[in-house]
């Protein structure tokens, strides 16, 4: 799918902000940056990766905190290994080794201390070239699928100018964990106009159950936004009270309502979830695993 065929180009640079701690996956992550955990036998940061560079990113920049430095080399050409299977005739496994590379270019920056997803997104602000209007930012915990979110978003940016972001419509009781919208029809189908947004409401408080899903075309306004914000939830610079103020100042933002699949891989519940489902449209796993979660769920 290439969308830069169907749409003028909206962006060219995927924002992936990475420095959190992974507190939800130690130990594990005391070694391993939680992006680099396997969907089945891919990374999410490479996953990630591919959904930017599909929607037409020909960059991606990397968030991480000091400690997390290393996460980009993952993207690196490996010509030892390369070479090993080159020579082993393993022609599949150095396809699959050579893909992350090949995407797009990435970029790190580092966000010296965990202020909150507001302040890391501003952190890359530096190295954006003076052209980009917009850009993307992607959150890597996410997993928006089938691939395409973007692709509308960056229609509907087409059309309506400003902002673009991703919702999914959550239970009620569920609303605490997100940035959620306040919302008016459009008269488009699934494409909604946000009048405010607000982070992790009281269910009580939350304007609707349309939540923010990880995926944001952002105006370049959306820096100057940033440096205006006081902390927020958490007492974390927020990216939804930057959305907030652009809106309450007159920037046009608009959702696209994702109907399909998404997986919140941040945590272990929902990383579970993504490989299993990731693993049963694979030809290799599928019919055996299948088997076997009949047979282990029958057998309660
Ligand atoms: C972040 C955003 C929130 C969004 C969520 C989606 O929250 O702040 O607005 O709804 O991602 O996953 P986090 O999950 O990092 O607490």
């Amino acid at each position: 799918m290439d969308a830069s065929r169907r749409t003028p180009r909206q962006f060219r640079s995927a924002i992936v902000p990475a420095a959190g701690l992974g507190t939800r996956f130690l130990p594990a992550t005391k070694a391993v940056p939680k992006e680099l955990l396997p969907v089945v036998d891919t990374p999410g940061i490479e996953l990630i990766a591919e959904e930017a560079a599909q929607a037409g990113a020909d960059r991606m920049i990397v968030v991480t905190s000091p400690e997390k430095r290393g996460l980009a080399t993952y993207f690196d050409e490996q010509p030892e290994l390369e070479n090993t299977l080159a020579q082993r005739g393993r022609f599949g496994l150095l396809e699959k080794v050579r893909n992350a590379a090949k995407l797009l270019d990435v970029g790190t920056v580092v966000q010296r201390r965990p202020l909150g997803l507001g302040h890391a997104v501003l952190q890359a602000e530096s190295v954006l070239g003076a052209d980009e209007s917009a850009v993307a930012v992607l959150l890597p915990d996410d997993l928006v699928l089938p691939h395409g979110a973007l692709d509308a978003m960056a229609t509907v940016r087409e059309r309506f100018g400003g902002s673009v972001l991703c919702a999914i419509e959550v239970p009620a009781d569920e609303v605490s964990a997100y940035g959620v919208f306040d919302v008016a029809a459009t008269g488009e189908p699934d494409v909604l106009r946000v009048r405010g947004m607000v982070e992790k409401p009281a269910p009580a408080d939350a304007p609707s159950t349309f939540a923010a899903a990880g995926r944001y075309l952002l105006d370049r306004a959306i820096f100057g936004a940033l440096r205006r914000i006081t902390p927020g939830a958490g007492g974390e610079l927020q990216l939804t009270d930057a959305v907030a103020l652009l809106i309450a100042e007159g920037h046009p933002v608009h959702v696209v309502v994702h109907r399909g699949t998404r997986h919140d891989i941040g945590n272990p519940a929902g990383y579970l979830r993504a490989a299993i489902d990731f693993a049963l449209q694979r030809e290799e796993y599928a019919d055996s695993l299948r088997g076997w979660l009949h047979e282990r769920l029958n057998a309660r």
